[in-house]
């Protein structure tokens, strides 16, 4: 029997098959764990099911020995050290596809509500101050027949491109590479700075690297035309957040839809008095249906590490994998 150690309760029943077969110890609910308390945490655990805000350092890999598998309940790993997982010998998982759709639809629902209005709507019914139909009451954006510009034209970015389609606009995408979608007609942009001058709709779909860290700056949102609306998806340190702000200040904007932050969970103040921002709190693979079968990836990939299969989704493949 193998000892899982798991940072949190999962949704669903999931972690049951696991305690068949092994010996599992879940933290209640919590602060995440980061440092050193990660590596008390871990000690002599043969596999970690860890959260997106856990933190999984090289430390973890060098002081952990039995230490076979992390499986992040996520698709996003960057916050595990990829590179010391590879080189110690320990498989990293994520939860991609699963996800996806339910990402993409609250991707969606952020372009819509920021063009919209929607908050703005909803607040002035609840406050009282709907006094009845006006022509020109809450203007909002159109959509159809503009540009949908993607970063990161991925699985969810994939996916919110489809939807955008069916709303009637036009797909224009970045990436390192093009990455043609079935039976979307998408532009690849390969100068970003190109894209993002064209954008009526910026949405983040890339996963956060050492490469898109603060990938929209002060000087990229400035290339962005007047009344364009950023949405983030992603991971918010893609975003330079006191750059948004001071660029949603200055009038450029459209207004911006976020559902992740750079600071998480705490927000920028100069985001939260702003009636032109929706501000969601991370729940872009909140539904049921999909956290349940993150729960089940997550549970499949540790049973299959642990049995010295190949996992079922490895976000990092270990150099020579430990035993
Ligand atoms: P994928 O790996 O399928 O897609 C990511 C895409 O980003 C790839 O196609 C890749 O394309 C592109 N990319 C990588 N590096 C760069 C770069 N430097 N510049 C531009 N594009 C880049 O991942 P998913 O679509 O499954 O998930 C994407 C991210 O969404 C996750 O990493 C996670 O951070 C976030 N996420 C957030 C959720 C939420 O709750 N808000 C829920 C789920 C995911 P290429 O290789 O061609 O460059
Ligand atoms: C992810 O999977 O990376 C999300 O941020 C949470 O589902």
């Amino acid at each position: 029997m193998a000892e899982i150690a798991v940072t949190a309760p999962l949704p669903g029943d999931a972690l049951a098959r696991l305690e068949e077969l092994h010996t599992v110890r879940v933290r209640p609910a919590g602060p995440p764990l980061v440092g050193r308390d990660m590596v008390s945490f871990v000690g002599g655990a043969d596999a970690l099911v860890c959260l997106l805000a856990d933190r999984v350092a090289a430390e973890v890999f060098a002081l952990c020995p039995n230490l076979k598998v992390v499986a992040n309940y996520a698709v996003g790993v960057n916050n595990v050290d990829l590179e010391a997982a590879r080189t110690s010998g320990v498989w990293v998982t994520n939860t991609p596809d699963v996800l996806t759709d339910a990402t993409a639809d609250l991707a969606w629902a952020l372009i819509l509500a920021v063009a919209r209005r929607i908050g703005e709507g909803d607040g002035m019914v609840r406050s009282g101050a709907f006094t009845g139909w006006q022509p020109a009451l809450l203007l909002g954006t159109g959509l159809q027949g503009k540009i949908l510009a993607i970063i990161g034209m991925g699985r969810i970015g994939a996916a919110v491109a489809r939807r955008g389609v069916g709303f009637g606009m036009r797909i224009a995408y970045h990436g390192r590479a093009p990455r043609p979608v079935d039976g979307v007609e998408a532009e690849f942009v390969a100068d970003l700075d190109e894209l993002l001058a064209r954008a009526d709709v910026l949405s983040l779909h890339c996963p956060l690297t050492a490469q898109t860290r603060r990938l929209i700056d002060a000087r990229r949102l400035g290339l962005l035309p007047a009344g364009a609306i950023v949405v983030n998806t992603s991971r918010g340190e893609v975003v330079d957040e006191e750059a948004l702000v001071r660029a949603l200040e200055s009038g450029a904007l459209g207004g911006a839809g976020l559902d992740v932050y750079e600071r998480e969970p705490v927000v920028h103040p100069g985001l939260l008095g702003r009636s032109d921002v929706v501000l969601l709190p991370h729940i872009g693979s909140a539904t049921r249906e999909a956290r349940a079968a993150m729960a089940e990836l997550v549970v499949d990939n540790v049973i299959a590490a642990l049995a010295g299969d190949q996992p079922i989704t490895p976000a990092v493949r270990p150099l020579v994998p430990r035993s």
